[in-house]
């Protein structure tokens, strides 16, 4: 470890030389109060923050440093969230921005948003604290500053690191609160199974989003809080916020109507993400849903390769078969279907649909249609006829979002309908309903089964090479992912909620390689990349070090896989292996 001096003076000695200089910088200096490692520096300055890596580490038992104590895995991932999120206000506050050419001048940390993430843009070990940040070297075109460097590096650089990690400078209270919100909804997710739930929304609880861009909580005076019908209503006692109440949805079918604008889709969307745990303030701390629940929809064009989807199409155009079936170009209801049985491959306990994002034939087929149309020229069998079946054999649950369809009646376990954002359970009334006008249409193929066929990947079929032979992987976007020479359209993972998740599929798939041996089916696959992670930390995905990956679901992951163009797999029944 060297002097800071010698930082300076190396900085002193590359002025205004070009930016390549600036690798002379490598190494690792000794700050007093946090040990700098220059790790990284990218060639150019308008080289994007991840390209480079600035590692700052304090001592725990350093009595200036922030104590932390921490019992379990949950307390150690918020409290890293927290210290992610101190260091990144303070950047935002205290470095002057860009100053020069690119990314010149900026001091920044992977942006946190509203779940607390296991992220490795701060890692907490036994001995240390360690903050993983971007420093944009500054430049002229491509001549070296130092000047400014000098700035970054001993002024702004470490007035953020006093202001995010001392103990005086760190406000216990909060940090407090927000390991016991993320323990609150973890305990409380946990004992949805044993209650009979899959989701529970908080009384007061804010669902409605700030706007369709922004995940933070409306705080318009007109939003109107959660309040649950008594039907619904469950207590439970929570480690840290005592005794809470809230809507408890109970597993089975549920479904969510009423008029437009009442606010169902909002409901739906509070419990798609209630797979994570929300930072204090958002809205939606105490709104959990099952882990295992997955956002399903149709999305035409995405790429599906030997998925077996005939318990809901077969019999297509021109003999395609879908027992194995295969496409570049999805369209919207077997996009919806391939997501059903992939989602039911990897372990899904909870299904969730929205009729603003499904494609219509494939949700129901109405009696005058069924008059119209034979059965025979149908590929689909649609959703309406399975849903029963979904819960009665595999134990899956599903909520659907349907404002236009009453023949859903029939089907459902529960009904709740939304009232100028507030729900009320309108189950017997629906139930009279359907008992009332029974349904004309008549049940399709109900009995054909949901076979448990497995997909074991084809290493070669997984590459990261880009079409000159690099290592290409990366995101600029949550639902855009470059893998070697393919793009992956993640669109439809509506529950991918940050692109450091993005960032960090992109290497679990490659890692996800060194469990793929010809015999290891795709679900095993992603269970141990998400076990190695538990065990180890989300470092773990890749070799070098990295500021930028936070945590996804063994869902996602498989998700990404079967998005990736050009993935292949050998199909076999459960049975064969
Ligand atoms: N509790 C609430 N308080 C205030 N505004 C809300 C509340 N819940 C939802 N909203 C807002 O109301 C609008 C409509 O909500 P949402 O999209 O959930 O309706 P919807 O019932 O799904 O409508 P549609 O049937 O047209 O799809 C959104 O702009 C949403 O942010
Ligand atoms: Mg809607």
């Amino acid at each position: 470890m060297l002097n800071s001096n010698i930082l300076k003076l190396k900085l002193t000695a590359i002025n205004g030389q070009d930016y390549a200089g600036y690798q002379s910088l490598l190494g690792t200096y000794d700050f007093g109060l946090f040990k700098l490692i220059i790790q990284q520096i990218p060639k150019d300055p308008y080289a994007p923050p991840h390209t480079g890596i600035y590692r700052i580490q304090v001592q725990r038992n350093d009595n200036r440093i922030i104590s932390l104590k921490i019992e379990s895995k949950v307390q150690k991932i918020a409290c890293a969230d927290f210290l992610a999120r101190h260091f990144f206000d303070a950047s935002q506050k205290i470095s002057k921005g860009i100053r020069g050419t690119g990314f010149s001048g900026i001091i920044t940390i992977n942006q946190p948003g509203q779940a607390i993430l296991e992220r490795n843009s701060v890692v907490i070990r036994n001995d240390i604290i360690e903050i993983r940040c971007f420093l944009g070297l500054p430049a002229d075109g491509r001549k070296i500053i130092s000047e400014i460097a000098e700035n970054m590096l001993f002024n702004e650089l470490s007035d953020i690191v006093s202001k995010s990690l001392l103990n005086e400078n760190i406000d216990q209270k909060a940090l407090k609160k927000h390991i016991d919100v993320a323990e609150d909804a973890e305990y409380l997710r946990n004992e949805l199974n044993s209650l009979g739930l899959i989701a529970f929304i908080a009384e007061n609880s804010i669902l409605p989003r700030e706007s369709g861009t922004s995940d933070k909580p409306m705080s318009d005076k007109s939003v109107i809080p959660f309040s649950a019908p008594d039907s619904l209503m469950k207590e439970i006692e929570l480690p840290y916020a005592g005794k809470i109440k809230g809507m408890g949805v109970p597993k089975g079918i549920t479904l969510i109507t009423g008029g437009g604008y009442h606010g169902k889709s909002t409901l739906l969307n509070a419990m798609e993400v209630g797979i994570y745990d929300h930072i204090p303030g958002d809205g939606r701390e105490l709104c959990v849903s099952n882990a295992q629940t997955v956002k399903i929809r149709a999305y035409s064009g995405r790429y599906v390769v030997k998925t077996d989807i005939s318990p809901f199409i077969k019999n297509l155009p021109f003999q395609k078969d879908t027992i194995s079936f295969c496409t570049e170009n999805a369209s919207g209801s077997t996009s919806q279907a391939a997501n059903i049985i992939e989602a039911i491959e990897v372990g899904a306990e909870v299904l969730l649909m929205d009729e603003d994002t499904c494609a219509t034939n494939f949700m129901i087929r109405d009696s005058k249609m069924q008059q119209l149309v034979n059965k025979e020229d149908e590929p689909i069998t649609t959703f309406i006829d399975k849903v029963k079946q979904l819960y009665l054999e595999k134990n899956i649950s599903t909520v659907l979002v349907l404002g236009g369809v009453g023949d859903y009646f029939d089907v459902s376990d529960q009904v709740i309908q939304m009232i100028n954002y507030r729900p009320l359970d309108m189950t017997s009334q629906a139930h009279k309903i359907a008992d009332m006008f029974p349904a004309k249409r008549k049940v399709e193929d109900e009995a054909y089964p949901f076979q448990s066929r497995e997909r074991i990947p084809i290493s070669e079929s997984i590459d990261p090479l880009n079409e000159y032979g690099k290592f290409a992987i990366y995101a600029k976007e949550v639902h855009r992912l470059n893998f070697g020479k393919q793009v992956i359209d993640l669109t439809d993972l509506e529950q991918l909620i940050e692109l450091s998740q993005t960032k960090a599929l992109g290497f679990a798939i490659e890692y996800a390689k060194k469990y793929v041996d010809k015999k290891t089916p795709l679900r095993e696959v992603v269970h141990r990349v998400i076990k190695d992670i538990d065990e180890n930390g989300i470092d773990v995905i890749s070799d070098k070090i990295s500021g930028h990956f936070a945590w996804f679901r063994k869902f996602e992951l498989a998700f990404t896989f079967n998005r990736l163009r050009g993935f292949d797999v050998i199909q076999k029944d459960m049975d064969a292996i």
